[in-house]
């Protein structure tokens, strides 16, 4: 069977990304793994500003909540991949986005990946976002890049 990796992190391009991958698993009746990456950014404070036990909670609690979030998101996308009778998982994985999914779409057996043009960042000017830029240049596999 074919298999696909999606990559998504809630923008609208991963968002059109989801679309296109719904049209490619039904014409080539493949089974989609649906991804999106959890970063947790470093903190770099003053020392004092802020003390030790109390930012170590506080992170905990960002990162739980933006796991949940994250769980949420591809739980709601993988319902749309099930109503159009296809298969699907899902997976939240920690890490740095680019090198996770470049570690998964070398290691498995995917026969396409498909990931949006650019992200959440805001910033404009180039036509490709750093994750789906790496992605493209590192992943043995067909890489499907959708514009936003
Ligand atoms: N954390 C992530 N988990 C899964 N997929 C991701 C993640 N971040 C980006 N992607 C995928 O890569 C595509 C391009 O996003 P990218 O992050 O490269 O652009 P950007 O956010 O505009 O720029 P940058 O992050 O480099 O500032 C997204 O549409 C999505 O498909
Ligand atoms: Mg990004």
């Amino acid at each position: 069977m074919e298999k696909i990796l999606l990559a998504v992190d809630g923008s609208e391009a991963s968002m059109k990304a989801v679309d296109e991958a719904i049209k490619f698993a039904n014409a080539f009746k493949a089974e989609v793994d649906l991804v999106s990456v959890v970063y947790e950014q470093p903190v770099f404070l003053a020392p004092g500003a802020i003390t030790l036990p109390n930012l170590a909670e506080t992170r905990k609690g960002i990162l739980d909540t933006v796991l949940e979030a994250t769980s949420d998101m591809v739980g709601h996308l993988a319902n749309r991949f099930k109503e159009n009778g296809l298969k699907v998982n899902t997976l939240v994985i920690q890490g740095k986005p680019a090198e996770e999914i470049i570690r998964l779409a070398n290691d498995g057996s995917y026969n396409l990946v498909i990931l949006g043009s650019r992200g959440l960042s805001g910033v404009k000017g180039y036509l490709l976002g750093s994750v789906s830029n790496k992605v493209a240049n590192s992943v043995k596999t067909t890489v499907l890049i959708v514009r936003q």
